[in-house]
Parts: structure tokens; sequence; C-alpha cells
């Protein structure tokens, strides 16, 4: 009798985990749909994939986010878009909220991730993550007056003071 109760309350706890493990891989499923989501809409491939806003947007979702060696140069020096596919595979999912709050440097819009929900942001990071890492590092940062090897895109800010006029 002893060793029956003992042998039901094992299944119990074996169908409570299965349940568990089934929810916890239903929740994971749904939050990488909702990290491609996030990425595709909020601009992320503009500049962490190569290609993306030439192609339309139709850049195989196995090249997403492996970033770019080609410079933004401004008063800021010159800086390239990481690697995400790389980022997130050398962070647990606190550092990756972390180092997604920090302030970052142009044009990297910090701003829309350091707003961006708890529940959003752990979405993109488990999707990114479901990509596997792929790709090398990108060039290093280059502080400003500091030469690049690399090609890059020049911010010049011309005629700011005709801004009011423009509009
Ligand atoms: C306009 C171009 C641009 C867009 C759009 C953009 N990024 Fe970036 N991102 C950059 C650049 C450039 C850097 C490097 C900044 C630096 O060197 O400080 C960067 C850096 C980052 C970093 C820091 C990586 C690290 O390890 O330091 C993260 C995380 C990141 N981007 C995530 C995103 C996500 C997620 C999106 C979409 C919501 C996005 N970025 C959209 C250009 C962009």
């Amino acid at each position: 009798m002893r060793i029956r109760n003992v042998a039901r309350g094992a299944l119990v706890t074996a169908a409570l985990l299965s349940g568990g493990w089934a929810q916890a891989a239903g929740d994971s499923a749904a939050a990488v749909e909702r990290g491609r989501y996030v990425v595709s809409t909020s601009g992320c491939n503009d500049c962490h994939t190569v290609g993306y806003p030439e192609s339309g947007g139709t850049v195989p979702m196995e090249q997403w986010l492996t970033g770019s060696p080609v410079g933004f140069r401004g008063p800021w020096g010159t800086t390239y878009p990481a690697n995400l596919r790389l980022v997130v595979q050398s962070l647990d999912e606190a550092q990756w909220l972390r180092t997604a709050r920090r302030e970052m440097r142009p044009p990297m819009p910090w701003f829309s991730l350091r707003d961006m929900s708890d529940e959003d942001l752990r979405a993109v990071y488990a999707f990114i993550r479901s990509l596997g890492g792929s790709g090398g590092a990108v060039p290093e940062y280059a502080p400003p007056g500091v030469a690049v090897s690399t090609p890059y895109i020049d911010f010049v800010p011309r005629n700011l003071s005709n801004r009011q006029a423009a509009r």
C-alpha cells in the first residue's frame, strides 16, 4: 500500500513536471515569434543586417543580425553595428537586459531599447538566440579623428541653421 502511494506520488510528480515542460516550450516558442516580430518591425535589421534595406527586407532570416563591416562616422568617431548573433551567445538573459539598456554611441537608437518592455527585450533575446551564432566580430569602434580602413558612411550635418525654414 505504502509502495503504491509512493509510486502514485511519483507518477503525479512526473505528470506535473512534463506539463511544466510543455508549458515552458510553448512559452518559449511564443517568445521567439514575438521577438521575430519586434526585431523586424523595430528596424534592427536596417543596420545590423548587411543588405537588408537595399533588398527591401528580403534577406533570409538565417543571415539576420550578423553585424556590418561598414562603419558610421560622425562626431562620435566610427561605430559598427554589432554582430548580435554573437553578442547574445555570450550573455545570459539578465546580462542581455543590462546590455540592451546601456547608453550606446550613435546612430544606435539605444533609447528605443531602453524604453522596450522587459518582456519584449526577453523575446528579442529568445529570438536571436534561436537563430544561433553566426558570422564574425565587426571591426572595433574608432574614436573621433582615428582613420579607419573599412568602408564607412559619413554623417555630415549640413545647413542645420535652415532646419526651421525647411519645415
Ligand atoms: C541606425 C542603425 C542602427 C539601428 C536601427 C539599430 N542599431 Fe544596434 N547598433 C548600431 C551601432 C552602430 C552599434 C554600435 C554602437 C557602439 O559602438 O557604441 C549598435 C550596437 C547595438 C548593441 C550593443 C552590442 C554590444 O555588445 O555592445 C545592441 C544590443 C544593439 N545594437 C541592438 C539593436 C537592436 C535590438 C535594434 C533594433 C531594435 C538595433 N540595435 C537597431 C546601429 C543600429
